[in-house]
């Protein structure tokens, strides 16, 4: 299959609807991630999501729509709190968990009785949303357990030659992916933590749980079980100062590893490795979460042998950061355990 390489023009949105409208699957920019969306109500769609992307079936994937009120057609009922939470967040980089009327493709939600539906905040996947007339069934572009694309280039070089095609709408802008949050339980619950904080969500609805999808023998969102964010070469996460980092730094490179670094400034300025990334700004966690997906990229068009990444404080956008970075070290470590 040729990949249709698209641009963000009016007639180029109205061709991606016409693939969405056959069946086919095309990815497109959010404000989080890039998506690979099909038609959320077929199954001969949504199973091509999960071919193109190796993605296993029991991993259910989020539901995008344009406005609000679509999301009356998808649920049985919205209940207050959720109404709360979709007047603060959405549009936005959230993604909330109701009960499912059982109108979407069984596919979507993978046999569950419940749904997630996200509006995203990005000119572009609303206008595809409007112009095809579909809710757009849509996991991250990316091939499954690669960390997720933030440009159309990432899109290309995981799925080229598997999709129909991809708009180009630049890099994101948030760079990890939305929140999700579970209310249809007798407590709200972030089942993954992302561009809304924690605390952005307690100041809303009051105080909220964070499942841990590390040590929860039964993870609540099924795709917190599987390996997710992988860099070619394991990834280890440094936790200590300056002087601690680069002892580990040497303490490979005399056992003749190349060794890449992702750290911000401005501790990356100070260390001395083979490469270096520099992720942001210590003081703006923001940028080290847009770039965190670029930097996990970077070293696989490099020769780098092992990664070192620099530890962020857990708390704001912080969290979503450090939930990604020990997900892609997790399976190196146990490896080496
Ligand atoms: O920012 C984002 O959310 C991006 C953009 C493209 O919108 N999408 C995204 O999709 O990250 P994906 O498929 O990579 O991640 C969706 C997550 C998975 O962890 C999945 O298990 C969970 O949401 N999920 C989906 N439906 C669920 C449900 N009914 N119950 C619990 N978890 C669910
Ligand atoms: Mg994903």
């Amino acid at each position: 299959m040729k990949t249709d390489f698209l641009d963000a023009t009016d007639r180029s949105l109205s061709i991606a609807a016409d693939y969405l409208n056959k069946q086919e699957v095309v990815a497109f920019p959010t404000e989080t991630v890039y998506g690979l969306g099909a038609d959320a109500t077929s199954e001969a769609a949504v199973s091509k999501i999960f071919e193109a992307k190796g993605r296993p079936a029991d991993n259910p994937l989020i539901v995008h729509v344009h406005d609000p009120q679509q999301i009356n057609h998808y649920v049985t009922e919205i209940p207050a709190m959720a109404q709360k939470l979709i007047n603060a967040f959405m549009p936005g980089p959230f993604t909330i968990i109701l009960r499912s009327n059982g109108k979407v493709a069984s596919t979507v939600t993978a046999g569950l009785d419940t749904v997630a539906i996200r509006i995203p905040d990005h000119p572009i996947s609303r206008a595809l949303i409007r112009e095809a007339k579909l809710p757009l069934a849509a996991p991250s572009a990316n091939i499954s357990g690669k960390p997720s694309p933030t440009t159309a280039k990432h899109v290309l070089k995981d799925l080229n030659g598997r999709i129909a095609g991809i708009i180009d709408g630049g890099a994101t802008g948030v760079g990890l992916e939305s929140t999700v949050v579970d209310v249809t339980g007798d407590i709200p619950v972030i089942l993954r933590p992302g561009g809304i904080t924690k605390q952005q969500i307690e100041k809303v609805i009051g105080s909220v749980e964070l499942a841990d999808a590390l040590k929860a023998d039964q993870p609540k969102s099924p795709g917190m079980k599987y390996n997710h964010y992988e860099p070619d070469a394991p990834l280890y996460l440094i936790k200590g100062d300056q002087a601690f980092f680069q002892k580990q730094i040497n303490y490979f490179q005399a056992q003749g590893k190349k060794v890449g670094v992702i750290a911000s400034q401005p501790l990356v300025d100070r260390l001395k490795a083979d490469i270096c990334y520099r992720c942001g700004d210590i003081n703006n966690l923001s940028e080290v979460a847009a770039k965190l997906y670029f930097a996990l990229r970077y070293f696989n068009d490099t020769d780098a042998d092992i990664i070192l990444a620099e530890t962020y404080p857990n708390r704001e956008i912080g969290e979503a950061i450090m939930n990604r970075l020990e997900k892609a070290a997790t399976n190196h470590l146990k490896q080496n355990i």
